[in-house]
C-alpha cells in the first residue's frame, strides 16, 4: 500500500482548512495551495482559531497545536504539489473548475499520486476521467466543521482501484476519523438523506408551516437534532446546498432534490447564510435573530 508522507490540499475555504488542519494535527506535512495570499492569510487565521479552541476546551496541549502549525504550509503555485502523495481538492463545486485544477496537476505530479476529491455531490468518475490516474482517484468526503464531525466518505468510483480505495480508508483512520463506504452517485450516502430534508425545511418556511425558529426548536427539541435544519442550512451555506441539490436533481431528477424558489431568491440576495453574516438567521446579533424573509 503507498505510504502518505506529505498531503497537498486544493482550497483553503471552510472545508479545505479544516482538512488541512485535521492532516497536520495527524502528523502529516501539509500543504495548502489557494488562489491568492488573502484566501490563503483567511484560512490560515481559521486553521489557528479552531486550534485554540481547542486547547481553550482541553482537548488539545499547547505543543501538539504547535507541532501542528509547524506542519502547515501555504503557496498559491500548483507546482509545488508535485511532490505531495496524497492531493484533497475542496474548491468550489464546480466540474469544470476542479477538472481544470486536476488536468493541470496531473503532469506536474509522480504516478503514485493519489488525487481525491471532498466534492459532495459530483461524480468522482467524472473528475478521474479528466485525469491519466482514474486507478489513483478516490473521493474523501468530510462534514463540517471537519475538526469536529467524525465521519468520512470514502467514495470508490468505477475506475478506482482496490490499492487505492483501502489507502484512503487508512488515511482517513489516520486523521483520527470514521470512514464509511460510498457508492460514486450524487450525494454519496449522507447528503444524499440530508440535502432532501434540509430542501423540505426551506419548503416548510416558504409555505409558511411554521416560524424560522419553531422548525429548528421543532427538530431540535423533539429529535434531538444539534441543530435545527434551517441552522444547519445557514451553517453548509445556501449556495453551497443551493449547487449540491442542482447536481443531484440533475442525477436523479427527483422533484424533491430540485431547490425551492426562496433558496434561489435568498442566494441571489446574497444571504448565504453564516459566512455573509446571514440567511435564516442574522449573525450580527447573539443570538442570532430570525431574518424577516418578506414571507
Ligand atoms: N474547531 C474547533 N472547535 C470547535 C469548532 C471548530 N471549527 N466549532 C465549534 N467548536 C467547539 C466549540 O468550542 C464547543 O466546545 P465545547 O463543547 O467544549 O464547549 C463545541 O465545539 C460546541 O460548539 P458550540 O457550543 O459553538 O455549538 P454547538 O454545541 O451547537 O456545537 C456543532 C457545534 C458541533 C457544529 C454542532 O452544532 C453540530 O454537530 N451540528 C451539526 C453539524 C452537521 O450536521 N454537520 C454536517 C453538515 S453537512 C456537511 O458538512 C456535508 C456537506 O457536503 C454539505
Amino acid at each position: 500500500m503507498p505510504d502518505i508522507s506529505r498531503v497537498g490540499v486544493l482550497g483553503c475555504g471552510q472545508m479545505g482548512s479544516g482538512i488541512a488542519q485535521v492532516a497536520a494535527m495527524a502528523g502529516f506535512p501539509t500543504l495548502v495551495r489557494d488562489l491568492d495570499a488573502g484566501l490563503l492569510a483567511r484560512g490560515e487565521r481559521s486553521i489557528q482559531q479552531s486550534l485554540e479552541k481547542l486547547v481553550d476546551k482541553g482537548k488539545l496541549d499547547a505543543s501538539t497545536r504547535d507541532a501542528a502549525l509547524e506542519r502547515l504550509t501555504y503557496t498559491v503555485e500548483l507546482a509545488d504539489l508535485a511532490g505531495c502523495d496524497l492531493i484533497i481538492e475542496a474548491v468550489t463545486e464546480s466540474l469544470e473548475l476542479k477538472n481544470e485544477l486536476w488536468r493541470a496537476l496531473d503532469p506536474l505530479c509522480g504516478p503514485g499520486t493519489i488525487f481525491a476529491s471532498n466534492t459532495s455531490s459530483l461524480s468522482i468518475g467524472d473528475m478521474a476521467a479528466a485525469t491519466r490516474r482514474p486507478e489513483q482517484f478516490v473521493g474523501l468526503h468530510f462534514f463540517n466543521p471537519v475538526p469536529l464531525m467524525p465521519l468520512v466518505e470514502v467514495v470508490r468510483a468505477v475506475a478506482t482501484s482496490r490499492e487505492t480505495f483501502e489507502t484512503a480508508l487508512v488515511f482517513a483512520r489516520r486523521l483520527g476519523k470514521e470512514p464509511i463506504a460510498a457508492p460514486d452517485r450524487s450525494g454519496f450516502v449522507v447528503n444524499r438523506l440530508l440535502v432532501p430534508y434540509l430542501l423540505d425545511a426551506a419548503r416548510a418556511r416558504e409555505s409558511g408551516l411554521a416560524s424560522t425558529s419553531d422548525i429548528d426548536r421543532g427538530m431540535q427539541l423533539g429529535c434531538g437534532h444539534p441543530m435545527g435544519p434551517l441552522t444547519l442550512l445557514d451553517f453548509v451555506g445556501l449556495d453551497t446546498v443551493v449547487r449540491i441539490a442542482e447536481v443531484m436533481f440533475e442525477e436523479f431528477r427527483e422533484p424533491r432534490l430540485a431547490p425551492p424558489p426562496l433558496l434561489r431568491r435568498m442566494v441571489v440576495a446574497g444571504l448565504h447564510g453564516r459566512k455573509s453574516g446571514r440567511g435564516f438567521y442574522d449573525y450580527a446579533t447573539n443570538p442570532p435573530t430570525p431574518v424577516d424573509l418578506g414571507l
